[in-house]
């Protein structure tokens, strides 16, 4: 199947979707998504003006990490489907112009993946496949306690970056980068547009396996009493300069098919700008900033303007499957949520929204006996886990599952899709006409940015717009700049007035 209309630098000015594919659409009746559902909800994600969706895992996996633990990478998960279905979906996404992205986890497998069972016997080729070691060092587990694992078969400990149950891939392996090239180039093949990179920042490992030096500061040191992967500087397990080369073969590979590579950096110091260093015409296309998301309302403006300037292109975030969702993050005003979607979908930079956030579905917090996410069993309450904001797609009307039966996880939330899509005020529509707007003036794509106190300009072959962005629970008067402009789009009252959290864009020139 040759990939569709190709053009490069399509990632520039996409929009791009992230479908958790549990909660998304279940129609076989197990109350878990599938992509059947996927299918059959396209028309909605084109609807929406979405470019391209990036699916969290369906490979064949024992679902210990819900996907992130792989045991074969040519088949799909019973649970999602079979390999005719995934063909199908990439097929009608890309009638409906959507291009597909799969979530490439490719520093680890399973335990149960036949390359590591075939690892621990010690005894074949793939006796190196995996970092094994006589004896462990001082490394943490990003789950937890310690990175290695005794394993009995083999006499020998292995490493885990995240639960022992998904052992770290050797990337010093020259057959290792070998067979998982093999596996892209065979996605690719299928019309794959790209790959969203797990850690790819943790592929490569120190050649000497040395301690990891402890953090000194006051959160490495207090928290690293609670949980040793912050009490550590990781320098030996992370972020290795071998990793470029790695990325350079992903990046060779990705151009023969037109596809974007699209990195996620494991940063407990929320550091992510060191990413900039992985991306470029020669690695990888786009890396997540999740800065914001760690960013409080009153430090939020000042990481945004810092991103922009360090990031060309920076992967706008506000939330996915591993952090809580936006709603009530920067506070319980109504207005807020759509003061952050104007920034993702006209700042500079390349939009990921996290499915459900497009009806600002609830953060949800869980009882004990509803949590299933593996970390959150474990720091309960503490940390009560992932679950939260992985809740299935509150639709309305036909819902994410039949009504006798049981979703994975509650549906939660009063306002549905189906509601917010026949009311214009709604946040819904509100993303809809942004998306719109993004696509219809290039300014939004390719233009420049210049972050003011109380918004940000966009020029573009002499055109400029100027965005207003109220950080404040107050009304305040409309930049003077903006004085006789007519309003293009707004929370805007007696025409100068900008609502409390609220935004308005202008054409100046
Ligand atoms: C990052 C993924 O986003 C997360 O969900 C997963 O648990 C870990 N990597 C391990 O694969």
């Amino acid at each position: 199947m040759k990939p569709f209309m190709k053009k490069s630098d399509w990632w520039k000015s996409s929009v791009f979707y992230q479908i958790y594919p549990r909660s998304f659409q279940d129609t076989n009746r197990d109350g878990i998504g599938d992509l059947e559902g996927i299918i059959q909800r396209l028309d909605y994600v084109q609807w929406l003006g979405v470019d391209a969706i990036w699916l969290s895992p369906v490979f064949q996996s024992p679902q210990k990490d819900f996907g992130y633990d792989i045991a074969n990478y040519y088949q799909i998960d019973s649970t999602f489907g079979d390999m005719a279905t995934i063909e199908r979906l990439i097929l009608e996404a890309h009638q409906h112009n959507i291009k597909v992205i799969m979530d490439g986890v490719f520093n680890h497998t399973s335990d149960q993946h036949p390359w590591f069972i075939e690892s621990q016997t010690g005894k074949t080729d793939k006796s190196d496949w995996y970092i094994w070691r006589d004896q462990p060092n001082n490394w943490t587990s990003a789950f937890g306690g310690s990175a290695w694992t005794f394993c009995s078969q083999r006499q020998a400990y292995y490493l885990h970056t995240f639960a022992s149950s998904q052992p770290d891939l050797n990337w010093s392996n020259p057959a290792v980068r070998e067979a998982i090239l093999a596996v892209q180039r065979f996605w690719y093949e299928k019309g794959v547009d790209g790959f969203r990179l797990d850690v790819f920042n943790a592929f490569c490992k120190d050649d000497r396996y040395r301690n990891n030096p402890r953090r000194w500061d006051v959160v490495g040191l207090l928290g690293g009493l609670f949980y040793g992967y912050i009490g550590q500087e990781h320098v030996y397990d992370r972020d290795r300069p071998e990793l470029v080369g790695v990325l350079q073969s992903f990046r060779q590979l990705a151009n023969d098919y037109d596809a974007v590579l699209i990195g996620e950096t494991l940063d407990e110091r929320f550091q992510y700008q060191k990413a900039k260093d992985y991306m470029g015409e020669d690695r990888l296309h786009l890396a997540f900033n999740f800065s914001p998301l760690h960013a409080n309302l009153s430090n939020l403006p000042k990481v945004l303007a810092d991103v922009s300037q360090e990031v060309e292109y920076p992967a706008w975030v506000w939330s996915n499957h591993d952090f809580p969702r936006q709603s009530k993050r920067w506070g319980n005003h109504p207005n807020r949520g759509k003061l952050m979607a104007v920034i993702q979908f006209l700042a500079k930079g390349v939009p990921f929204i996290y499915y459900g956030e497009e009806i600002d579905q609830p953060q949800v917090s869980l009882r004990r006996r509803e949590v299933v996410d593996p970390p959150g069993k474990k720091f309960y309450p503490f940390y009560k886990g992932r679950d939260g904001s992985r809740t299935p797609m509150n639709w309305g009307g036909k819902n994410f599952c039949e009504q006798d039966i049981r979703a994975w996880l509650p549906i939660k939330g009063t306002s549905t899709v189906e509601q917010q899509q026949r009311d214009p005020t709604s946040m819904l529509n509100l993303y809809r006409r942004l998306i719109s707007l993004r696509k219809s003036e290039s300014v939004f794509q390719t233009g420049s940015i210049k972050w003011h106190p109380d918004g940000f300009m966009r020029s573009y072959q002499g055109e400029r717009w100027f965005v207003a962005l109220n950080w404040t629970c107050h009304p305040i008067a409309c930049p003077d700049i903006v004085q006789g402009v007519e309003v293009v789009e707004g929370t805007i009252f007696d025409e100068h007035t900008i609502e409390p959290f609220g935004f308005g864009v202008w054409k100046l020139s």
